[in-house]
């Protein structure tokens, strides 16, 4: 029983499957809807840039008949005036039923979580490098409904591996399901996922290959899952421009996938996927997009019905 939803590593299999049957009855048209007489509201706090977790979560919180209130830039707040997240959080309690937070540092979800006092569920909208579990919900709903299983897949993982939180979250969560091979794909050994995430693996005996390449992968995979590199996170601007330069997937790229193959990207894309690459069949990333707002009103439903996941 989750109260708070702050990172992947807090699910496991069961867990995950229940949730995308939820999600499967979000889509459909046979989804309970909230008659409340006083409406639920979701307060979102955005200490980082978004647009698909915050405004997916907006309108998934409207579809199921409740408010949003919020920031969408901590310049307006009084964070600009020394405020702590933990008074944020103490105070947003009151104003709202559910909390959503991003924040650059990593650890703050948790420790939003751990400043309530009004049992008012946190959800961690991205925290620094860390972990992006709502996304890995929609990430596992979409590969879910496009190859109808979890488990016996090859996923490859390129772009920004090292500070990628997407991508953390999405390894810690497939690693719940059997014969997963997960095939690291860095465009520079610099953005190489980092040790613990491996070591993690090696302890529930999951198999990777790290230092894959894509030439070498694409034929036998089901997911190539690429994402931006995090160039806010970098320390060096130099390096950014360095890797930039030498990544990008193309139309040629995909030319020998399996039939079910997908691409997928958690958004916003730089030059990592070219435009023409948006017109193959096998290109998932907007419906991606769009399978959060399912999976976040199943998300949001639960916690405002239930209080936990
Ligand atoms: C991602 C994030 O914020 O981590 N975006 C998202 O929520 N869909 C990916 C990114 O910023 O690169």
């Amino acid at each position: 029983m989750l109260q708070h939803i702050i990172s992947a590593k807090d699910f496991d299999a069961p867990i995950l499957l229940k949730f995308i049957s939820e999600c499967e009855r979000f889509e459909s048209q046979n989804h309970p809807f909230f008659l409340w007489t006083k409406p639920k509201i979701l307060a979102t706090l955005f200490f980082e840039p978004s647009t698909r977790t915050r405004l997916s979560f907006e309108s998934a919180m409207i579809k199921i008949g409740g408010r949003c209130l919020g920031f969408a830039d901590d310049k307006s707040t009084s964070t600009q005036k020394g405020e702590s997240v933990y008074d944020t959080i103490r105070t947003t309690e009151g104003f709202a039923d559910v909390i959503l937070i991003r924040h650059p540092i990593d650890g703050t979800a948790r420790l939003a979580a751990e400043a309530t006092k009004l049992s008012t569920p946190i959800i961690n909208g991205g925290d620094g490098s860390n972990a992006h579990p709502t996304q890995m919900l929609t990430d596992i709903y979409t590969i879910y409904k496009k190859l109808g299983r979890l488990d016996n897949i090859k996923i490859g993982y390129m772009g920004d591996l090292k500070y990628g939180r997407t991508v953390h979250s999405l390894v810690q969560a497939l690693s719940h399901f059997d014969n997963v091979e997960h095939h690291f794909i860095p465009p520079d050994e610099e953005l190489q996922i980092e040790p613990d995430h491996i070591e993690c693996l090696k302890d529930q005996n999951v198999n990777f290959v790290k230092n894959s390449s894509v030439e070498a992968a694409i034929e036998s995979l089901d997911v190539l899952y690429v994402t931006r590199l995090q160039k806010e996170r970098f320390p060096d601007p130099m390096e950014y421009n360095r890797i930039m330069k030498n990544y990008q997937i193309t139309p040629k790229t995909l030319s020998k996938t399996k039939p079910e193959f997908i691409v997928m990207h958690p958004l916003p894309r730089n030059e990592e996927i070219r435009r023409d690459v948006d017109d193959l069949p096998c290109s998932h990333y907007f419906q991606q997009a769009h399978n959060g707002v399912f999976a976040r009103k199943a998300l949001l439903y639960k916690l405002l019905a239930y209080g936990c996941l």
